[in-house]
C-alpha cells in the first residue's frame, strides 16, 4: 500500500510557543503547515506561569541578562548562544506585543535573576502568548493548522529530511512532504513520575530526530522545578518561582526556613540548588516542606490562577503552608543545532524546548526558556527566507506501512504498565541525584522494557518508543558524566570538576562525543 502524500514548503511540528512563533515568522515562505498531535493549546508553553525573560527594565541590559544566564547555566552555556538570546530578546518580546501579546506593565522577579526583567500576564502567560499567537497566525489564514495530526517519523532520503510520516486525526498514516521541516515538538517531562509538563511533553522530536541521524546534546541535564504541588490522586501542577521573588519562602513542618544551610540567596538561589535541597531535606528528616505563600502582597491579585488551583484542592494560599515537591519540568538538552536552528541533517531545523543551542548550559535560567523558543525560531525563518531548501525531486518513497490503530484494551493496559515502570525508574534511579551503579542498572531495565513493548502501532505505543530512546540517552549521558554540575548531581561525584568535564556530551546513534 502506497501512502497518500501531500506537499508544503515550510513543515512545522510543534504548536507551542516556537513552532507558533516559527509559523508566523515564515510567513510569505510558500505553502507553510502546522502539525500538533493534540489540540493548538495542549503545550508547555499553555502552562508557563511566571513569564517570559528580557532586559527591557531600566537599569537592565543584555549584558546582565548575559551575565545571569551564564552563572546559572554552570560553566557550560555555549556563550554565543547565550549572546543571541539576550541581545535578541528585547526585540523579539517587542514583536510578541505588536503581534498581540498582552504583558502587564510590571516586571516580575525570579531566582537567580539581579534584575526585575519578567515579563508576565498575571500567572498564565503562557495561555496569553498561546492565545496572541493563535490569534495572529489564524488571522493571516496562510498557515495551514493540522490540530489531531501525530508525526510519526522523518523521513530520509539521501541523507535529506524531506518531510515526515504522520497520523492524521482519524489516525489515518499520510506522508508529508516539505522542503524544509523544523522539529518544535517541546521536551520529554513525561519521562518522570513526578513532573509538571503536559500530556503531550514525550520526547517525539527528540527521538524523531536520533532515528533520522541527527546528533543530541546536554541531555543528562534535566531541570526540576523544586516547587510543585502533587495531589494524592496524581498529577502534579506549577506553583511558580515568580511567588519566591515576591517574597513567599520554603520552610518545614515546623515553620523554619532551611535553604540558607545550603545556599546565601536561599529562596532565590538557582533553581537546580533549590531542588536538591527540599529533596534531601524531605529524604533526611522524612517529612514535606511547605511553601508558605503568606508574605505574598497582593497574593490573589497577582496569582489568581494558583490561587485558584490551590483552593480546587481544598487548600488555603492566604492562611495556610502549601506542601510541595520537586518535579521534573524542562529538558536542558535536546537536538544539536547552530545558532540558525539547522541539526547537520539538510532540510532538518530544531527550535524551542525540543533543541540544545546550548544557552541553558547545565541549568536554565527561569523564563529564558519561550524566550529561546521565540528568538530562535525567528532565526530558523530568516535562514529560510534567505536559502530556502530547493524543491523537492521526484522521489521514489519507501513503502510505509501502518496497521490501521486497533484500540486492543489488553494492549492499552500493557503500554501504560510499561509507561509507569518507565516513570519510575527515571524517577528513582535517574533523579535529582545519580549514582553511576543505578543508572547501569535503569540503562538495562529500559532496554528490555523496549524489548517488551515490540513494534509500535498506535500513537500511544509510538510515544512511549519515543520515551524510552530519550531515556536510554538521558541514562548514558548521566552515566558518562563523572562529576556533578548544574541540574545533573552524581552521588559517587559529587564536585565540579572543570578539568575533565568542561565540555559537552553528544550522541549520535551509536555514537557518543565530547566537544
Ligand atoms: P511546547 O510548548 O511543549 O510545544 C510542543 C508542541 O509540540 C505541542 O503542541 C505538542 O502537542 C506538539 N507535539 C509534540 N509531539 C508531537 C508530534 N509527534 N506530532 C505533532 N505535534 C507534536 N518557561 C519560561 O520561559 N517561563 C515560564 O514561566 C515557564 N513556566 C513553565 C510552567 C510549566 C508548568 C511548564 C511545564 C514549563 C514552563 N516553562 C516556562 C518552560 C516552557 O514553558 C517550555 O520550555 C516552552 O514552552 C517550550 O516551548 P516549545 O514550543 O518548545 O514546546
Ligand atoms: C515558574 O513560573 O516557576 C517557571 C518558570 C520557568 O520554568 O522558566
Amino acid at each position: 500500500m502506497s501512502l497518500p502524500q501531500d506537499r508544503a514548503d515550510v513543515l512545522i511540528l510543534g504548536s507551542g510557543i516556537a513552532g507558533l512563533y516559527t509559523a508566523l515568522s515564515c510567513h510569505g515562505l510558500g505553502r507553510v503547515t502546522l502539525l500538533t498531535k493534540g489540540k493548538l493549546s495542549q503545550s508547555s508553553t499553555e502552562l508557563a506561569q511566571g513569564g517570559i525573560a528580557a532586559a527591557v527594565g531600566p537599569g537592565d541590559s543584555p549584558l546582565f541578562h548575559f551575565a545571569d544566564t551564564v552563572a546559572a547555566g554552570d560553566g557550560l552555556c555555549r556563550e554565543e548562544a547565550v549572546r543571541v538570546l539576550v541581545e535578541e530578546g528585547p526585540d523579539t518580546v517587542r514583536r510578541l506585543m505588536e503581534l498581540g501579546v498582552r504583558f502587564e506593565a510590571g516586571l516580575g522577579r525570579e531566582a537567580a535573576h539581579s534584575r526585575r526583567r519578567i515579563l508576565h500576564w498575571a500567572d498564565i502567560t503562557g495561555d496569553e502568548i498561546r492565545r496572541g499567537l493563535e490569534t495572529a497566525l489564524r488571522a493571516l489564514g496562510s498557515v495551514s493548522i493540522r490540530e489531531g495530526h501525530f508525526a510519526w517519523d522523518l523521513v530520509i532520503v539521501k541523507g535529506r529530511c524531506i518531510g515526515v510520516t504522520a497520523l492524521d486525526e482519524r489516525d489515518e498514516p499520510y506522508v508529508l512532504l516539505a522542503r524544509a521541516t523544523v522539529i518544535a515538538t517541546g521536551g520529554a517531562g513525561q519521562l518522570y513520575l513526578y513532573n509538571t509538563n503536559p500530556e503531550v511533553a514525550t520526547g517525539d522530536g527528540i527521538a524523531m530526530a536520533y532515528r533520522a541521524g541527527a546528533w543530541l546534546e546536554d541531555m543528562e541535564f534535566i531541570q526540576f522545578h523544586p516547587t510543585a504541588f502533587c495531589s494524592p490522586e496524581g498529577g502534579c501542577f506549577l506553583i511558580s518561582e515568580a511567588l519566591r521573588g515576591e517574597g513567599a519562602v520554603i520552610v518545614n513542618r515546623r515553620g523554619e526556613r532551611f535553604l540558607f544551610r545550603y545556599h546565601p540567596a536561599a529562596e532565590l538561589a538557582p533553581r537546580d540548588v533549590v531542588a536538591r535541597a527540599l529533596f534531601r531535606e524531605m529524604r533526611e528528616t522524612g517529612e514535606p516542606v511547605y511553601l508558605d505563600l503568606r508574605p505574598v502582597e497582593g497574593l490573589l491579585r497577582r496569582f489568581p490562577h494558583i490561587s485558584e488551583r490551590l483552593r480546587s484542592q481544598g487548600l488555603d494560599p492566604e492562611k495556610e503552608l502549601i506542601p510541595v515537591t520537586p518535579a521534573a519540568h524542562y529538558l536542558m538538552g535536546g537536538v544539536k543545532t547552530d545558532l540558525d536552528g539547522y541539526t547537520g541533517i539538510p532540510g532538518l531545523y530544531a527550535c524551542g524546548e525540543a533543541a540544545c543551542t546550548g544557552v541553558h548550559g547545565a541549568n536554565r535560567l527561569a523564563s529564558n526558556s519561550l524566550l529561546e523558543g521565540a528568538v530562535f525560531g525567528a532565526r530558523i525563518a530568516r535562514t529560510l527566507e534567505r536559502s530556502l531548501p530547493p524543491p523537492l525531486p521526484s522521489f521514489s518513497l519507501p513503502q510505509w506501512r501502518l496497521p490501521r490503530i486497533r484500540l486492543q484494551v489488553r494492549k492499552a493496559v500493557r503500554v501504560r504498565k510499561i509507561w509507569r515502570r518507565l516513570q519510575e525508574i527515571m524517577w528513582e534511579k535517574v533523579g535529582l541525584e545519580r549514582v553511576g551503579r543505578e543508572l547501569g542498572e535503569a540503562w538495562e531495565e529500559m532496554r528490555s522494557l523496549r524489548a517488551s513493548l515490540g513494534t509500535p502501532e498506535t500513537r500511544e505505543e509510538k510515544e512511549l518508543e519515543n520515551l524510552l530512546t530519550v531515556a536510554r540517552v538521558v541514562a548514558r549521558a548521566a552515566f558518562i558524566r563523572e562529576e556533578s554540575r548544574g541540574a545533573h548531581f552524581r552521588k559517587d561525584f559529587p564536585r565540579r570538576d572543570d578539568a575533565r568535564w568542561l565540555r559537552h556530551l553528544a550522541h549520535r546513534r551509536g555514537r557518543v562525543i565530547e566537544g
